[in-house]
């Protein structure tokens, strides 16, 4: 059977991943969540010197400075796919809030973008892959056979992230989570380099009132026509 490549962008926290896992494991395709992938950038960034002299380096600078020294993975493991950088598992510090706001703010850089760009090209040259993130269907892969733009209320998404947050024992506090979310939704469709927004042929799925399971349903009813 002919394998196509999967493109699922949205907002924050609308539950891309899930989906994103679900219709992986369904078509027995890769997943790639690439939005780990700017928290590892953001993560290694943050860690050596802050986001602001970053900035300041020249486009050369912080091109040598990404590529000798960020190397990024995804190992898979009972509980799912984790990230990693340079060999280590960072998983748990990537899904913090400020490590959150921080992938917001690199994510920014033109510089950054082209050097996790390149990189998912790579990933997706043998198709049977799900790939989400905010630009997939836009510049990642704008042939991909199928593209799906995942939205849902401000309110519910920061409902879902405080409920995820808490039970992974993180403390935060709801009108914080919603001030995040309200604040990446601007930060990522106002964006210079290639802002959230919607492929003309994207399937628009909103979530607001599906649950995960009827959500799943049409999903891969609108993947298995794709294959046919
Ligand atoms: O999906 P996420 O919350 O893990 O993404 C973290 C940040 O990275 C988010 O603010 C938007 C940015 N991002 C992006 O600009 N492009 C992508 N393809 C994926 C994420």
């Amino acid at each position: 059977m002919n394998k196509i490549v999967v493109a699922i962008d949205g907002y924050s926290s609308c539950g891309k991943s899930t989906i994103a896992k679900q219709l992986a494991k369904h078509a027995g395709y890769t997943y790639v969540d690439t939005g780990a992938m700017y928290r590892a950038v953001a993560l290694y960034v943050s860690q050596h010197l802050t986001i602001d002299e970053f900035q300041t380096l020249t486009d050369a600078e912080k091109t040598s400075f990404l590529e000798k020294n960020i190397r990024i993975s995804f190992l898979q493991t009972a509980d799912g796919q984790h990230v990693c950088l340079n060999g280590e598992d960072v998983e748990k510090q990537i899904r913090t809030l400020e490590t959150g706001n921080l992938a917001s703010q690199v994510s920014t850089i033109g510089v950054v973008r082209r050097f996790l760009v390149a990189q998912q090209q790579q990933m997706g040259t043998e198709k049977g892959i799900v790939m989400d993130g905010r630009d997939i269907g836009t510049v990642v892969f704008p042939q991909a056979e199928l593209k799906i733009f995942l939205t849902a209320t401000a309110q519910v998404r920061a409902e879902r992230r405080y409920l995820e947050l808490k039970q992974k024992g993180i403390n935060a506090v709801y009108e914080d989570v919603l001030h995040d979310v309200l604040d990446r939704d601007y930060r990522d469709t106002h964006r210079a380099e290639s802002p959230l927004r919607q492929a003309e042929d994207a399937i628009v799925l909103d979530n607001t009132h599906l649950t995960q399971d009827e959500q799943l349903r049409k999903v891969v009813e609108i993947f298995e026509s794709k294959i046919k």
